[in-house]
């Protein structure tokens, strides 16, 4: 694993676009779809942070209240150049700290069947069947934070 810095990344800002650009590509494009055709005033509420390397965005990982005991790990991503170097540990790790520092009691997300695997291995267990989101198998998690 490189140097990467983590920047949180503010609503409305040049790095907040950035990040939907990364977001489109691994979560929409692949289906033919486009991130900026759907309401993202949501992100609005969302904090969200970044990982650089040489001042580049190569990875986002967020998270949102869902309600006072609960939050929501959201947007995932390690970009494919650095991909199995651990970062996605790394930033699941770093988001977890930061939700249990806020007091919540416990991480939920929506996961991807095919990460189910890097969940499992921190912890996450399924607490829904799998279902598809744009045409994409997915499954709800949880993690208590004790
Ligand atoms: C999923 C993703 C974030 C993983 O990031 P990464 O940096 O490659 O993961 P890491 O290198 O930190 O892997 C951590 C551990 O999880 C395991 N792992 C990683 N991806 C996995 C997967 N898809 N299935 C099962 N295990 C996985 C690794 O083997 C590693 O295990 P180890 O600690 O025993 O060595 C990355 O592949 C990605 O951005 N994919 C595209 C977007 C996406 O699908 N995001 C998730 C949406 S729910």
């Amino acid at each position: 694993m490189g140097d990467m810095e983590l920047r949180k990344i503010e609503y409305g800002t040049p790095a907040y676009e950035e990040t939907i650009d990364l977001r489109n590509e691994y979560f929409r494009k692949p289906q033919g779809m486009d991130i900026r055709n759907e309401d993202l005033t949501g992100d609005a509420k969302v904090n969200m942070y970044g990982g650089y390397i040489d001042d580049c965005l190569m990875a986002t990982v967020f998270y949102a209240e869902k309600d006072r005991a609960t939050a929501q790990v959201k947007a995932l991503i390690v970009d494919e150049k650095y991909q199995g170097q651990g970062y996605g540990k790394y930033l699941m790790n770093f988001i977890e700290g930061l939700i249990r520092e806020k007091g919540y009691k416990k991480a939920i997300l929506q996961g991807r069947v095919s990460a189910q695997g890097l969940y499992e291995k921190l912890g996450y267990v399924p607490t829904s069947e799998v279902f598809d989101y744009n045409t994409i198998p997915h499954l709800w998690m949880e993690k208590d934070l004790k």
